[in-house]
């Protein structure tokens, strides 16, 4: 049944991605490429003081890391530098089996994941652009 539940969150951020397109001037203009499958991603985000106003996503990739990269957006919008970066790390820690899903929470769907270290890749790749992104100075 949860599995069922999940399998249609995923569809559905694959299929009606959130904030997906591009941003004129960002401030984060990152592009990342999975290399077990030569899949990619660019995130974009814009800072209004120390807020994201504005992130964005596009590429081409399975269901998986592009739902992973909707729900991300949704996440980070309107967060701070120092939020943002927690909610990644809180992330890739939970795809890494160290802490739990959120219950109630889109990303829970992504619980799945941890079971196919493969696709671990997918599921953190838009994550690890905007990380990069902060890391770059954006
Ligand atoms: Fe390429 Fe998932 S198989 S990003």
């Amino acid at each position: 049944m949860m599995r069922e539940l999940y399998t249609q969150i995923i569809m559905d951020h694959y299929q009606r991605p959130r904030n997906r397109g591009e941003i004129d001037n960002p401030d984060i203009e990152e592009h990342l490429l999975n290399p077990l499958c030569g899949d990619e991603v660019t995130v974009y985000a814009l800072f209004e003081g120390d807020k994201v106003s504005d992130v964005k996503f596009g590429g081409r990739g399975c269901a998986i890391s592009q739902a992973s990269a909707s729900m991300m957006t949704e996440r980070l919008m309107g967060k701070s530098r120092e939020a943002a970066e927690k909610e990644i790390k809180g992330f890739k820690s939970m795809m890494t089996g160290e802490t739990e899903f959120p219950e109630m929470d889109d990303l829970a769907a992504l619980k799945g994941v941890i079971q196919y270290p493969s696709r671990i890749k997918c599921a953190t790749l838009a994550w690890n652009a905007f990380q990069k992104g902060m890391n770059d100075g954006g």
